[in-house]
């Protein structure tokens, strides 16, 4: 495994995996078990290398099994199991002119939606965005498969400031726009929804609720898309955002905070305890 961080608390993994690497598709996901008791975390392939035999994750350190991944594992060690690629490919074909738009860890999904976009034929208009400078990453890579990016920081350390819905809205509402993906947090995916929903384009967004099988059998990450309920890891990870019920998405991401900050102060209090 090979290592690089791309900015605080993001770090780039790039994992041997050739049986992946051949199959992988844009907007598919794996689901890794960073060692043998280890939690099962959902990541979206970011890029691969089928002639490698690689593929590449990105990951931000959020909670317990994240940190671990990022602060314990070196490049040469082994991840204990990867499995994928999971979920329903992005539907690609020539729409037209498309804009993608990734938030935060979004930037890293949205890249080989975009590459597959521009080998279609699309004009793709790209927009990254991050609450500040040092959380960007991948720009060159995404300026390279995209007509036009655009980069907006929340506190205006990089790029335009403001969030990514601003200038969403304003080419929605210059030009004709044939279609829109947006991945990054649930929030930024609703409200990207909602310009959407406005300006009459529609959208593509990719789902993160709570996966764990990641095959469609425990229900975990059941979502509601026009009143029915679906499996987002076998269904999605994406569906139309104006058929999505993100109140009900953004309330059972929450489900489990408590044991979420547990499991994190167990951890670094062990890890204190270690030192
Ligand atoms: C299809 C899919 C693709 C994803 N791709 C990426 C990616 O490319 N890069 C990346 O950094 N993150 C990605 N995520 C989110 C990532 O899986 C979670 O951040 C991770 O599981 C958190 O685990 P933790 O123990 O570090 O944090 P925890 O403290 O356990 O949780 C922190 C937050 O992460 C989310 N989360 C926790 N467990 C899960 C789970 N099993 N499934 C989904 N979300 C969870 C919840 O919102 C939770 O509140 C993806 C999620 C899904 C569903
Ligand atoms: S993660 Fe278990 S059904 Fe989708």
């Amino acid at each position: 495994m090979d290592k690089r961080a791309l900015g605080p608390g993001v770090v780039e993994f790039t994992v041997a995996a050739p049986l992946i690497a051949r199959k992988a598709r844009a907007g598919q996901f794996v689901v890794v078990r960073a060692h043998e008791r280890g939690e099962r975390i959902p990541l979206t392939l970011a890029d691969w290398d089928s002639e490698r035999g690689t593929i590449t994750l990105v990951v931000q350190e959020v909670g317990k099994s994240t940190r671990e991944l990022g602060e314990e594992f070196a490049v040469g060690d082994a991840i204990r199991d990867v499995a994928g690629p999971l979920g329903t490919p992005s539907e690609i074909m020539a729409y037209g002119t498309v804009v993608c738009v990734g938030g935060g860890v979004g930037i890293a999904p949205i890249y080989p939606i975009a590459r597959a976009l521009h080998d279609a034929g699309n004009e793709v208009i790209a927009i990254a965005g991050a609450r500040t400078k040092e959380l960007l990453f991948w720009l060159d890579r995404l300026g390279q498969v995209s007509d036009q990016l655009i980069v907006t920081t929340d506190d205006g350390s990089f790029g335009r400031r403001g969030l990514v819905t601003e200038p969403l809205r304003e080419i929605l509402a210059s030009r004709k726009v044939d279609h829109v993906w947006a991945i990054g947090p649930a929030i930024m995916m609703k409200f990207c929804t909602q310009v959407c929903r406005e300006l009459g384009v529609p959208i593509t967004v990719s789902l993160n609720s709570i996966m764990i099988d990641g095959t469609g059998m425990c229900g975990g990450c059941r979502v509601e898309v026009e009143g029915q309920a679906r499996f987002a890891c076998v269904d999605g990870p994406e569906f139309p955002g104006d058929l999505v019920n993100w109140d009900l998405l953004l309330a059972r991401l929450g489900t489990f905070k408590d044991e979420e900050r547990c499991a994190l102060e167990r951890y670094l209090a062990a890890k204190e305890v270690a030192r």
